[in-house]
């Protein structure tokens, strides 16, 4: 087992981050670790397809560790990350008598992360939250660094709180189960991280899927990999924790927008029904690289690495039938507008992050036109 620790300044929600293969039918002890002998009930947040595969041997550990277990089961689906489900779970957490001192626990996707965290933030203005991600984007991406929220008809993960867990325990072996595109999600958020670390953390990425292409998940290197990508959101988090709106400098919580600008949009344009959220992030990733040419920021050597890493991270939903212009009006809408300027993460270089806000309408008009086109 891999164990992280989790600091902020202030020490108050320090936590830990374990990982490792086989980890779940252990959870009950590691969630007394966690979180003392005080909490008497547990309420497992969940979905039926994660439920069914994993639920009950976390609710009989936990149940074994002297926790009153109960739980609240959302539909699968972005479009049900909202406000009524979250309401849902709320009425959920009443009807089991949670009182502050007892815990929730999110065992899913980010989905189920966002939303059940969410619902722990608020219910009595804060109850513990412990998160066992189980999709690949949950254990390197979502389950780190606190955010929480929903979506509404106003905009995507724009409700929400900042809510650190307790704890987060991954189990690597789960993802044995994880359908195919939802890897490829999974991967293309860590070829985010390697493009924003550097050399060391892309090479170690680009390693391990040469090893998937052939024994799936089963590689050694798959925790050591998780654990790595974990160490560097955690530690851009640990440094910029609230995404300080002034900042813009290559340590700012803001650069993991790294393509997410042109995936906001398309997932936008295609009503959030056609991509995963990461697969958009794919092309997210490779428009921001292609942008970054246009600029002449950065040089064409690192541009074709990550085309060949994002590539070897699985096949992308075509891009045919979508809207250039669509997809360039959606942009406006992107929620790191600030005071009209559009701001987007590019590159230098491998490793090499910075954030520009003055980008020329024509260059951007004319490298997107030109990847449609050579993607379409
Ligand atoms: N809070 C943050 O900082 C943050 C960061 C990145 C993404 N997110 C959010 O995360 C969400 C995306 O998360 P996601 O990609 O995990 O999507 P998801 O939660 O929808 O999970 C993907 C699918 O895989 C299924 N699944 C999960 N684990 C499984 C397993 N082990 N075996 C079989 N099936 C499994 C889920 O039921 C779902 O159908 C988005 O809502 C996004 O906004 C949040
Ligand atoms: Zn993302």
């Amino acid at each position: 087992m891999t164990t992280i620790r989790i600091t902020s300044p202030s020490h108050s929600t320090d936590h830990e981050i374990s990982i490792g293969r086989g980890t779940l039918p252990a959870a009950g002890a590691w969630a007394r670790k966690c979180v003392g002998s005080g909490a008497q009930r547990a309420l497992i947040v969940s979905n039926s397809t994660v439920y069914e595969l994993y639920g009950s041997e976390v609710a009989t550990s936990l149940a074994s560790a002297g926790f009153g277990v109960s739980s609240f089961l959302m539909k699968d689906g972005e479009r049900n990350k909202t406000l009524r489900t979250a309401e849902s779970a709320l009425a959920a957490f009443s009807d089991a008598g949670l009182t502050r001192t007892d815990v929730v626990i999110a065992l899913g996707g980010g989905v189920v992360g966002d939303l059940g965290g969410f619902a722990a933030a608020i219910y009595l203005r804060g109850l513990r939250l412990l998160q066992v991600p189980t999709s690949l984007l949950a254990m390197i991406d979502s389950s780190v660094g606190g955010k929480t929220g929903v979506n509404t008809a106003f905009g995507k993960n724009l409700t929400g709180a900042f809510h650190q867990p307790s704890g987060v325990l991954i189990d690597a072996n789960v993802l044995a189960t994880l359908p195919a595109r939802e890897t490829t999600a999974g991967l293309c958020e860590m070829v985010k991280h390697g493009a924003l670390a550097g050399r060391g953390l892309l090479d170690q990425t680009v390693a391990f899927l040469s090893s998937l292409e052939i024994d799936r998940f089963a590689s050694s290197g798959i925790v050591e990999l998780i654990a790595e990508n974990v160490r560097y959101k955690a530690s851009i988090v640990a440094g910029d924790e609230r995404e300080s709106s002034n900042r813009r400098d290559q340590r700012s919580r803001k650069i993991l927008n790294f393509g997410h600008t042109l995936a906001h949009a398309l997932e936008k344009v295609t009503n959030y029904r056609y991509f995963r959220h990461g697969e958009a992030v794919g092309y997210g990733i490779l428009f921001a690289a292609d942008l970054s040419k246009s600029l002449a920021l950065c040089p064409e050597k690192d541009v074709n690495l990550l085309n060949d890493v994002v590539h070897r991270a699985g096949i992308l939903p075509s891009l045919a039938g979508i809207d250039a212009d669509e997809v360039l009006a959606a942009f406006d809408l992107d929620k790191k507008v600030i005071a009209g300027n559009l701001q987007m993460v590019l590159l230098k270089g491998i490793g090499e992050p910075v954030i520009v806000t003055d980008i020329p309408q024509a260059t951007l008009r004319t490298t997107l036109q030109q990847f449609f086109m050579s993607r379409g």
